[in-house]
């Protein structure tokens, strides 16, 4: 459904209120090819009618001769602001930046983001942001299962499917998503809704098994038939099964980068507004499909990079992958059961 301006405003004076933004303060909107028109005039608008000093800046796009498709989250390179002084400097004398090309992770974000600049990421279309716009009840619920993964020594992810994944932790931080920035130097996305972490480097052992219906990211693609993992040591040895593991092969072994095959992150999905279906119902080129990354109870795990959380990996493959109907454990208690979150549910 399209959406009226009026209710894009206000979604966006909700998450700008719940980020804290103050009267004065200097907001960057960052803008490239790809950003929505309907979503760069309300972010305009409603941080001017909250009396932020209010600043675009448009960059060009990147990565294109070395992607292989058109989703900002498909290939991870260099970005915009790569060797950019200008624009990094102007980004750091922001108090927020709304980032509506999708800057993705990098040294120079990391720069941004240490000078107490906050970056919010919004590049779902209108009729997504304003159906997920985020509560402080998402806030609750994520820094809750966050918390609890801090405690945790292990995380062990078991399904019906024949998923059978061990994943020591510690070694990295636990990284919260709820969609609005209250924090200096705090990045998020909305829409999202989860927690987070990343396995001890090496550690993660076991088998993921990819089962009919689950999602792969960046394909938007539903599978058709089973896909299996073998997981040694940290990475994905064999991908083996039908068409939809030659696909996902095939697709990998482009980026010729032995550490695309890593496990990443690993966490689950906490977000009651959005959902495994909705996916199916958009064009590819409509959505990077958070809805997928997002829905309540998934466990979404990665293959690639863990630089995102201090790691040391870094690589241009990076695929999301939430699977459905797992129970996800921490120290042998469930968190996640059959796909259900047993948080009590969103207050
Ligand atoms: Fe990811």
């Amino acid at each position: 459904m399209p959406v009226s301006d009026y209710q894009l405003i206000e979604a966006w004076k909700q998450v700008l209120t719940l980020s804290n933004l103050e009267r004065g303060q200097s907001v960057t909107i960052l803008t490239s090819s790809a950003t929505h028109p309907q979503t760069l005039a309300a972010a305009t608008i409603a941080t001017q009618a909250m009396g932020a000093v209010v600043n675009r800046l448009d960059l060009p796009p990147v990565n294109a001769e070395k992607a292989l498709s058109r989703d900002p989250l498909a290939y991870l390179g260099t970005t915009p602001l790569t060797g950019n002084r200008p624009a990094i400097a102007a980004l750091k004398e922001s108090d927020l930046v709304l980032d509506l090309m999708t800057l993705l992770f990098s040294p120079e974000q990391h720069e941004i983001l240490a000078s107490g600049t906050k970056i919010l990421l919004a590049v779902e279309p209108p009729e997504i942001l304003v159906r997920t716009v985020p509560t402080e009840g998402d806030r609750a619920r994520v820094k809750a299962a966050s918390a609890r993964i801090a405690k945790a020594k292990e995380m062990t992810v078991v399904s019906a499917a024949g998923t059978d994944l061990r994943c020591p932790l510690g070694q990295f931080p636990v990284i919260s998503e709820y969609g609005f920035v209250d924090q200096p130097g705090r990045w998020d996305h909305w829409p999202s809704g989860f927690a987070l972490t990343f396995p001890d480097e090496g550690g993660a052992n076991g088998r993921i098994v990819i089962d009919v219906g689950d999602i792969l990211l960046p394909q938007k693609s539903y599978t058709t038939s089973r896909i299996e993992l073998t997981v040694e040591n940290g990475y994905a040895t064999k991908i083996e099964g039908g068409i939809d593991a030659e696909l996902l092969r095939d697709y990998m072994a482009s980026f010729n980068d032995p550490e695309g095959y890593a496990i990443s992150h690993i966490g689950w999905g906490l977000q009651p507004r959005c959902h495994w279906s909705t996916l199916s119902l958009y064009d590819k080129e409509q959505t990077i499909g958070m809805d997928a990354r997002a829905f309540e109870g998934n466990f979404l795990f990665s293959l690639g990079p863990n630089n995102e959380a201090g790691g040391s990996r870094t690589t241009a493959c990076h695929i999301d992958i939430p699977l459905r109907h797992c129970t996800v454990r921490l120290d042998g208690e469930d968190m996640v059961r059959d796909g259900k979150v047993l948080d009590g549910g969103a207050k």
